[in-house]
């Protein structure tokens, strides 16, 4: 083992540079050192150099001569300007030389035979190099020597030469056009070029002119053509196929072809509607894979967009990024039309702008559960491409005429095996119905709330699915209803349930899902793991990154140890971004991070931890000074008997007090005392005394009585969320922080308290809290609240909170009972 960690490690420094491999296969990486020049004490057997990002000006004679056996030279992101005739003399085994990001001119910086020695070179990538946009004709250097020469990068001028290049007596397959400012597209632009191209990119392009439509036919042989971020017409981009009619092709994508890309800083493309008249080429390719994507296209004609002469050649179709639709009228006819005919169509991709966008807050409700007016049940049924595999239709906004209420009846989906529908924002789940068999192994609903979809008894094209993703699809709201989701997937054996800001999954969520072996619960607001895992009996990866887990305690570390060895030591738990709480009771769990043999995400355990007075570092280095922080624990116990016996001291005197004429006062005054000196001990450190939080119908109350007697008569801090947690901040993130930081938490709860969004959260925290120690009281004051509006999750904890009534306006008596409750705090 040990051998084996020696022998794949060893390396050389040699100066500055990192040596890497042995024997024939010695690679020298110097990238970013600062250099100046081309190293020459570097072993002369090296097959590769990487220079890249380096301050190199200059490639001097014979600077290569040295390393004779050099395969791949990379010179990117100098600012090389300046190279001789004879600069790579000696280098007649290169295969790849790259000098992308420098500063050689195309017209002067290449001497006529630089690069005649590089008889092997294969690939050569001189792109990113091009700075000046308004030149006369720009003549290209000349690589006729090159006869190796397969893939070639380099920039486009706006009146390029080709003529001396000499690339017509290469064998150049594929040509990329980085940096691009093409003046005019016409028939002789290309004329120079060899036929034997079959690849051509062109990315990042202003191209002025109007195309004349044969300036790619200089390509016969062309199979694959993609505009990347070119700024043209898209008609323009389309006339430019002119060549291809009733050819074969392998792909075609345009991405970002639009004239609203040109300007650098306003990047959105203007509105482009497709016309027969433009189809009139493409219709006529046989082209396999066709892209699309973010083209501006807003609508197409009849007999456009959908309009195939060779639909048969489809393999694979894009359309995303654009704003159309063809869910109406004569599109859906014509859609049909192309479904039955692209017998070789195996991806089919089309998706909407809306990625990203999250849910508007104030529609958090509106989503009804079943829809009321069905009509009537006739079911649409759709033709399915025969051989289609995987269909992806995400990022849309579903009106009602995009979703069908009726149910959708697939007529054969036998081959359809993924199918992604996130960010689908819809009102109405279909109700979807298919014939043929069902091997849907792969299903995406994230950002559909699951609510429109969790009553149904089952979803046939859910039963196969090995893989479901459900990110931001408001699982909470459904587990709160009780129903059991994941019912719906019985074979699922990865879920990926993050980004739901979920806290709390029910014990049973996965009874049915004996198979689940990958659970993603990341980036949710969990405090704790979940008991649920625990019935997850081949669970091997468990991710819980960036949630709220302070500890795993010995009932979870146990089965998760017990797990690991019926996995054969393969369990994977992911943690990082969570920060745990490196205090006395929690040593356990810091020692057993370094003991147990689970896989964690962080290989060095280097997990974030906080000490008991608020500061941040990590469990190792808590793990290697364990001696001297825990140490202390057990007088910490000590401590504690003393602050009982405070407690006692209070409880003994207080009535006493009471009795005698000063009631609260006297109360009040051995709080203030012993208050100061038991949490100066304890060290608890809080910012504000109370965290109120009520519904919409009470703030006037709040603001008008609650909170001048709490902040101005008896001087305590409240944190009211309407008015001290800052808009921007991510709400829950804010909320838990303030809870964290306040000493009671007090709930009004009245009619409107279930509606108040975060409302089941603060009581979930203020649990949650209360029993980690950190909160001293809750009380719920209602008001007029009738039974059924009471929030049921209170209900569970009512013992270890303090009730109060507080319909009655004019009581002194509940003022007195809210001051006795606040003051008495260690009682
Ligand atoms: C390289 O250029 C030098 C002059 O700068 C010239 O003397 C020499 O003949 C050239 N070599 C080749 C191989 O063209
Ligand atoms: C072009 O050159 C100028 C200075 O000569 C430099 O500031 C600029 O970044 C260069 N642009 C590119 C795209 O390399
Ligand atoms: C490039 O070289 C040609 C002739 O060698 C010259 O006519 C043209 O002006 C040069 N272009 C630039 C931009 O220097
Ligand atoms: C050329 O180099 C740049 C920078 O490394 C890279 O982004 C680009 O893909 C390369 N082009 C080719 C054809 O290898
Ligand atoms: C390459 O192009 C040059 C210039 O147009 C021409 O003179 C030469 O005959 C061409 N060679 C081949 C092999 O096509
Ligand atoms: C065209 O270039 C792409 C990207 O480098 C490559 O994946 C593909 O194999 C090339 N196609 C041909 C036919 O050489
Ligand atoms: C360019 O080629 C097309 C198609 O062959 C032709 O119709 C057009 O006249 C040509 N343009 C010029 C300027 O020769
Ligand atoms: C379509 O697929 C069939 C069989 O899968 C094949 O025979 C036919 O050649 C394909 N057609 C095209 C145009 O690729
Ligand atoms: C599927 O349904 C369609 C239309 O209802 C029917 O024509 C076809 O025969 C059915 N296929 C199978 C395999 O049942
Ligand atoms: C459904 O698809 C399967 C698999 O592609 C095929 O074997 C079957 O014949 C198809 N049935 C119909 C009715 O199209
Ligand atoms: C450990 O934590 C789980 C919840 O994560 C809880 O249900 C269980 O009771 C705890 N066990 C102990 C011993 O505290
Ligand atoms: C917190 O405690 C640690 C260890 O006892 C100590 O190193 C650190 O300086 C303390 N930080 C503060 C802010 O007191």
């Amino acid at each position: 083992m040990f051998l084996v960690i020696i022998i794949r490690f060893s390396y050389v420094y040699c100066g500055l540079c990192h040596i890497k491999g042995k024997g024939k296969s010695k690679e020298a990486d110097c990238s970013s050192r600062g250099l100046s020049s081309v190293p020459t004490n570097l072993p002369g057997d090296i097959i590769q150099l990487d220079l890249a990002q380096n301050e190199i000006v200059k490639i001097p004679a014979q600077a290569f001569i040295r390393y004779r056996t050099l395969q791949v030279l990379i010179l990117d992101s100098n600012r090389i300007s300046y190279l001789k005739n004879n600069s790579f003399e000696g280098l007649g085994k290169l295969d790849k030389l790259s000098m992308f990001g420098n500063n050689l001119d195309l017209n002067e910086s290449y001497p006529l035979e630089l690069f005649s020695p590089l008889v092997s070179l294969t690939t050569l990538n001189i792109s990113g190099n091009m700075n000046k946009t308004n030149v006369p004709n720009v003549c290209y250097p000349f690589f006729g020597k090159l006869h190796n020469l397969f893939i070639l990068a380099v920039d486009l001028s706006k009146n390029p030469v080709f003529s001396m290049s000499g690339l017509n007596q290469t064998k150049l397959n594929t040509l990329f056009f980085n940096f691009c400012f093409l003046d005019k597209m016409t028939n002789n632009t290309f004329v120079d070029m060899p036929a034997t191209i079959v690849n051509i990119t062109f990315t990042g392009c202003t191209i002025l002119s109007v195309t004349e439509a044969n300036f790619l036919s200089p390509f016969p042989s062309l199979q694959i053509l993609r505009l990347i971020r070119v700024c043209v017409e898209f008609e323009s981009a389309l006339n430019i196929l002119y060549p291809f009619a009733n050819k074969k092709m392998n792909e075609i994508k345009f991405e970002e072809v639009n004239p609203g890309y040109c300007d650098g800083s306003i990047r959105s493309p203007m509105a482009v509607t497709i016309t027969a008249e433009m189809m009139k080429y493409l219709q006529n390719i046989c082209v396999q894979k066709l892209v699309m994507i973010r083209n501006g296209i807003v609508d197409f004609k009849p007999k456009s967009l959908l309009n195939h002469y060779h639909p048969e050649c489809f393999k694979e179709i894009e359309f995303s990024g654009n704003r159309f639709s063809i869910m109406n009228g004569f599109k859906l006819k014509e859609l049909f039309t192309l479904i039955l005919k692209v017998s070789n169509l195996s991806t089919f991709k089309f998706s909407g702008l809306m990625g990203g966008i999250p849910y508007p807050r104030n529609d958090f409700n509106r989503y009804p559960l079943f829809n009321k007016q069905r009509g009537s049940l006739i079911e649409v049924s759709v033709p399915f491409p025969k051989i289609l595999t995987k269909l992806i239709l995400s990022n849309f906004v579903g009106f009602q005429e995009t979703i069908p209420q009726n149910p959708i009846h697939f007529m054969n989906i036998s081959s359809l095996q993924h199918l992604d529908l996130s960010n689908f924002r819809m009102n109405y789940f279909p109700e979807v119905k298919f014939n043929g068999t069902n091997n849907i192994k792969y299903t995406d609903l994230s950002g559909i709330n699951s609510i429109l979809y969790s009553r149904r008894k089952s979803i046939p094209f859910l039963q196969k699915t090995n893989i479901l993703i459900l990110k931001q699809a408001r699982l909470g709201q459904t587990f709160k209803e009780g129903t059991n989701i994941f019912n719906l997937v019985p074979s699922v054996t990865k879920l990926d349930i993050s980004y739901n800001y979920l806290w709390f999954v029910p014990n049973d969520a996965f009874k049915s899902n004996k198979n689940l072996r990958n659970l993603n619960i990341g980036y949710n607001l969990f405090s704790e793991i979940p008991i649920a895992v625990m019935t997850l009996s081949k669970l091997s990866r468990l991710t819980l990154v960036h949630n709220s887990i302070q500890t795993i305690n010995a009932t979870l570390r146990n089965w998760f140890d017990l797990q690991n060895e019926r996995m054969k030591t393969k369990l994977k738990l992911n943690l990082v971004g969570n920060v745990f709480k490196c205090t006395c009771e929690n040593s356990d769990f810091i020692l057993w991070l370094f003991h147990t043999k689970i896989i964690f995400d962080n290989k060095q355990i280097t997990f974030k931890c906080s000490l008991v007075n608020g500061t941040v570092t990590n469990t190792r280095r808590v793990y290697e000074e364990f001696h001297q922080l825990f140490s202390h624990c057990k007088s910490e116990i000590w401590l504690r008997v003393g602050v009982c016996l405070l407690v006692g001291f209070i409880a003994f005197t207080l009535p006493l007090a009471l009795i005698a004429n000063f009631r609260w006062r006297i109360a009040y005054f051995i709080y203030r005392t012993f208050k100061k000196v038991v949490e100066k001990d304890m060290k608890s450190k809080f910012r504000y005394d109370i965290y109120l939080s009520c519904a919409d119908d009470c703030l006037g109350w709040v603001k008008n009585t609650l909170i001048k007697k709490l902040e101005n008569s008896w001087k305590m801090s409240v944190c009211i969320e309407e008015r001290d947690i800052l808009a921007g901040k991510i709400r829950a993130d804010a909320i838990l922080q303030s809870i964290q930081e306040s000493r009671n938490i007090i709930f009004i709860i009245s009619e409107a308290f279930r509606d108040k969004i975060w409302g089941e959260f603060e009581i979930h925290r203020a649990k949650y809290e209360k029993y980690t120690r950190n909160l001293h009281k809750i009380i719920v004051i209602t008001r007029n609240v009738s039974v059924e509006n009471f929030p049921l999750e209170l209900g569970s904890i009512i013992n270890d909170v303090v009730l109060l009534d507080w319909s009655d306006e004019e009581s002194d008596n509940v003022w007195d009972k809210l001051r006795m409750t606040l003051f008495s705090e260690y009682l």
